[in-house]
């Protein structure tokens, strides 16, 4: 009877205890969906009741042979859209759990510590989550995991290397996270692991050796981390790898010898610092899809065996230095979309056998070695839609079979020796987007059809030698948003149609003969941020835009009679508003401007000869290489400033360090050595090669020797065949001109600095004209090139350089000076004198007491008959007080008797410093 009671009271206990291990898994799952967010909820609105394994969504079960009991197994809630945390699933009633899939949810917090007591878990997924903090340690103690995938969260830290006790790990999936530290040595623990995938991480050090001892891995993802040292030479050699992916490390030294290629699929091991040769049995498999090997510093030859790689997708080659003849490495392939084999040293033609990959989208190899013509055959490849082949030693037309390539949207062909004229078919590319033939040899006319590539970006002609008009149907394509047609012969007036490419950014017109004015309609080009018209035969006002109007001169230069601001001359419409013309300017302008040209190309072809003779010279120890790799450069200052200190200082000339632009070229502010120091760049067309010589030398070390208060410190110079300049000393009160024409400075440089500045300018032409072991002349003295410092005192700038540039042409000078300041004896003669310097001394003290040009004055008053003092004087400053007019009169005077026509009537300016000093 006790016996019964108790088997009864036993096996009631047992079916409690069953009722109770299910409820319990019940009411775990609940408690954690009541944690999460009320539509989580409602997607989970079939957990009703206490049997989960009765069609809750997501719930997997198993029953007990034994003991009829069901468990819960396995929870699959993949892209649920669930939102919550981790915190409240209660794991220890559900550590029957074999599988957990929570991945592509929105799950946010930390994996819970306690995850590690789900020890019968096989399968872990919670990537594509939200998850933060680090890889909880106790996943290490899951035993029988097999999967772990913690992909695509925010994780941080290191890899725990209780990790590594989780030996029955096959695949390992940590990728896309914020890890840091190394990969744990007990790591080398797993010995059934089949793939590891650590991509995208911040993980350092060196790829274990024991990686190789892996006998089952298939899978090696560690690309996009910090890995360095070489890769061990045994990975891959005891078992075959099918995706091997290094790429985006710092990885050095040469691939493993004698990998197992007979599975590779994904061979990507790009951006790395890997030499060596590729292994030329990389298709062993016939099964490789990816090779990726870009940005290496790879050696030798293409694969071999890429030949007949019938299932490669993707080949990645570009920026190493492969060599050989490419003619025929490759074949015909039905599934090629890409291949990239640019920047390399290859050489060979261009395979006719392209045209026959019927998915090949993009095909790039610039910046080769190769030669022939373009194969008829490529136009078969109808899917291409990127064609690469810039920089080569093409020959040839471009084929006519090109109208079939209806999909390509990019067309490089530029910097090869390709002639022939634009094929007209080349119009039937309608979804043609970039077209660069620059730099080739190309003849004819610039084709009308080419208007009906209507998506048209960029359009490069340049430096060809196309001939007659620029089409007006270029007009058409109203996407064009870069136009360059410069460096060719083109002829004829701009179309004023062309106003209508309202979305063109950057127009280059350069080195043409173009004439006529530049069309007013061109205002329509509301998005034109940059032009260059120079060298060419424009006349007339710059179109009313800043486009144009804050043009550098060295855009404008060059052409026939282009007015306007930064041009050098006014416009005829804003002369006529002003009540008198200055005939003495006229004339100035009539002889001088249309020699202008011609005599800044005489001189520089007269420094080019004269340098190139020097250069021959067995004297000159230089060899021809060592000019070439080092420019010439003198420097006065410590001697640590160097020609590549001041291109960074300036970022390569970027236009933002402008501060300035003269006659003869651009000023930069440069600040190094926590110093600032302005830096003159020579407006020189690039093929200018100026060389250095012995006595060029000298005279540049003497005017860096010269050390006056009113001279602009020269600390240095620079020849380079990409450019030249000379660095001087810095001053922060900019130029006389720019404080005449600033309302506000003019007034505070009131009378006593104005005369003290005067004074000075004239003190240093003085020094350099009498107190010099040969007289300097400045030839270019004006207000543009007198700079003031912060105390108002007056230093000449560019002192010599104009007579330096233009060495030992004695019986020849060049024609250095400002309009408006030269001597008048220079517009019909050659001769250079001091005086040359006196007559300018005279135009700028009067602009000084002036505030403005004296231009109009002259013309009107020529010897200032009958010009009282009050008359010319700066109405913008009070009237001087007595004394200080006294000395502002005879300033006048001086000024006066320094504008003499005939130069030996003017003083010297010995006696013009005497004469100011009473
Ligand atoms: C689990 O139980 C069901 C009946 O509830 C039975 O049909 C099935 O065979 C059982 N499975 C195993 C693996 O014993
Ligand atoms: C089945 O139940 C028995 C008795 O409760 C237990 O010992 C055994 O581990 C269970 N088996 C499984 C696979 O859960
Ligand atoms: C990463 O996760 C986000 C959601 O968190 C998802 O949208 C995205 O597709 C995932 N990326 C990958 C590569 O799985
Ligand atoms: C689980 O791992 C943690 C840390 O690795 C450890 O302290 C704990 O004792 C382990 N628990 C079990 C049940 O093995
Ligand atoms: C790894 O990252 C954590 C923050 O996520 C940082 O505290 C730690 O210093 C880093 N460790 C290393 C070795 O960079
Ligand atoms: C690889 O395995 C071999 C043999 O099991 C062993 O001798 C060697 O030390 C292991 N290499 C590494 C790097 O662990
Ligand atoms: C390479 O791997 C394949 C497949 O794993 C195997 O059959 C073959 O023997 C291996 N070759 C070498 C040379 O180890």
């Amino acid at each position: 009877m006790v016996l019964t009671i108790a088997l009864v009271l036993l096996s009631f206990c047992n079916l409690s205890l069953a009722t109770a291990g299910e409820a319990n898994d019940a009411s775990a799952l609940l408690k954690w969906r009541s944690s999460l967010d009320n539509q989580s909820q409602s997607f989970l609105s079939s957990w009703v009741g206490s049997n989960p394994c009765h069609d809750w969504i997501g719930i997997g079960c198993s029953n007990n042979t034994t003991d009829g009991e069901y468990v819960v197994t396995s929870i699959r809630l993949s892209n649920s859209s669930l939102r919550g945390t981790l915190g409240d699933l209660d794991t220890w009633s559900l550590r029957n759990l074999e599988s957990l899939d929570l991945s592509f949810n929105s799950l946010s917090g930390i994996i819970p510590h306690k995850i590690g007591t789900l020890n019968s878990l096989e399968f872990l997924n919670l990537s594509s989550n939200q998850l933060t903090g680090v890889i909880p340690s106790s996943i290490g103690n899951l035993t029988n995991l097999h999967y772990l995938y913690l992909d695509n969260n925010t994780l941080s830290g290191s890899i725990p290397c209780e990790l590594g006790r989780a030996r029955a790990l096959k695949d390992l999936k940590i990728s896309k996270n914020l890890l840091n530290g190394t990969i744990p040595f007990s790591f080398r623990n797993f010995s059934m692991i089949e793939g590891i995938d650590v991509t995208d991480n911040n993980i350092s050090g060196s790829i274990p050796d024991y990686f190789a001892n892996y006998t089952r891995l298939e899978r090696l993802d560690l690309g996009k981390n910090n890995f360095s040292g070489i890769i061990p030479t045994e990975l891959g050699k005891k078992t075959a790898l099918v995706h091997f992916r290094l790429l985006m490390n710092n990885l050095i030294g040469p691939l493993p010898q004698d990998m197992n290629l007979t599975k590779m699929e994904v061979f990507a091991v790009s951006h790395n610092m890997l030499s060596g040769h590729l292994p030329h049995d990389i298709c062993a498999s016939g099964s490789l899809i990816q090779i990726c090997a870009c940005n290496n510093r790879f050696t030798g030859p293409v694969p071999k065996s890429l030949k007949n790689c019938k299932s490669i997708f993707r080949v990645r080659l570009q920026r190493n230095q492969l060599t050989g003849n490419i003619s025929d490495d490759f074949g015909i392939y039905q599934e090629l979309d890409f291949i990239d084999l640019s920047y390399n040293k290859l050489y060979g033609e261009v395979s006719s056998n392209w045209g026959f990959c019927p998915n090949l989208t993009s095909l790039q190899m610039s910046n080769n070695n190769l030669s022939g013509k373009i194969s008829i055959e490529l136009g078969r490849a109808t899917r291409l839609s990127e064609l690469y082949l810039s920089s080569n030693h093409l020959v040839g037309e471009i084929p006519k079979s090109f109208e079939r390539l209806s999909s390509l949207m990019k067309l490089y062909l530029d910097d090869n020796a390709l002639s022939g004229t634009i094929p007209s078919e080349l119009g039937h590319l309608h979804n043609l987007e970039v077209l660069n033939m620059a730099k080739n040899s190309f003849t004819g006319r610039i084709e009308e059809k080419l208007g009906e590539c209507l998506k048209l970006r960029s359009l490069n002609l340049s430096s060809n030698r196309f001939g007659g008009i620029i089409p007006v149907h270029i007009s058409k394509l109203d996407k064009l948003e870069s136009l360059d047609l410069s460096e060719n012969s083109l002829i004829g007036r701009l179309p004023p149609q062309l106003g209508r490419l309202n979305t063109l950014e950057t127009l280059n017109l350069s080195h043409n003969n173009l004439k006529g004015s530049i069309p007013s309609s061109f205002i329509e080009m509301v998005s034109l941020t940059t032009v260059d018209v120079s060298f060419n035969q424009l006349e007339g006002p710059l179109p009313k835009m800043r486009a144009f109007e804050e043009a550098p001169m060295e855009a404008l230069r060059n052409n026939k009679r282009l007015c306007g601001k930064n041009t050098g001359l006014d416009c005829p419409t804003e002369r006529r508003n002003q009540d008198k013309e200055n005939k003495v300017l006229k004339v100035i302008l009539i002889i001088v401007l249309p020699s202008l040209g011609c005599m800044l190309l005489l001189f520089v072809i007269i420094f080019c000869v004269f340098f190139s003779l020097h250069k021959r010279n067995p004297n000159d120890t230089r060899t021809p290489q060592e000019t070439e790799a080092n420019p010439f450069t003198i420097w006065s200052y410590d001697g640590k400033m160097a020609y590549e200190n001041i291109i960074d200082a300036l970022d390569d000339f970027d236009s933002k360090h402008i501060v300035g632009v003269g006659g003869h070229g651009t000023v930069y502010k440069a600040e190094l050595l926590s110093e600032v120091f302005a830096v003159k760049k020579f407006h020189a067309p690039e093929d200018d090669k100026m060389q250095s010589s012995k006595s060029f030398e000298t005279e540049i070390q003497a005017l860096t020797a010269i050390r006056h208060q009113n001279i602009v410190k020269l600390y240095g110079f620079c020849v380079h065949p990409r450019h030249s300049f000379l660095v001087y000393e810095f001053l922060v009160g900019g130029s006389l001109r720019m404080v005449l024409n600033d309302m506000k400075q003019a007034v505070d440089f009131n009378w006593e600095k104005r005369l003290m500045a005067v004074k000075g300018i004239a003190n240093a032409l003085s020094y350099m004209h009498h107190d010099c072991s040969q007289p300097i002349i400045h030839r270019d003295l004006s207000s543009g090139n007198v700079l003031l410092d912060s105390d108002w005192v007056a230093h000449v700038s560019d002192f010599g350089t104009a007579r330096v540039l233009d060495q030992d042409s004695s019986n020849w000078t060049s024609f250095a000076g400002t309009i408006g300041y030269v001597a008048p004896e220079l517009a019909y003669t050659m001769e250079v004198s001091e005086k040359c310097d006196v007559y300018s001394f005279g135009i700028l003290t009067l602009e000084v007491i002036m505030g403005k040009h004296p231009g109009d004055f002259l013309t009107s008053s020529p010897d200032m008959k009958g010009a009282s003092l009050t008359e010319i004087l700066d109405q913008r400053l009070p009237s001087p007080v007595e004394q200080i007019a006294e000395q502002l009169e005879l300033l006048v005077e001086v000024a006066f008797s320094c504008l003499q026509k005939s130069p030996h009537s003017r003083p010297s300016m010995w006696e013009v410093t005497l004469g100011l000093s009473v």
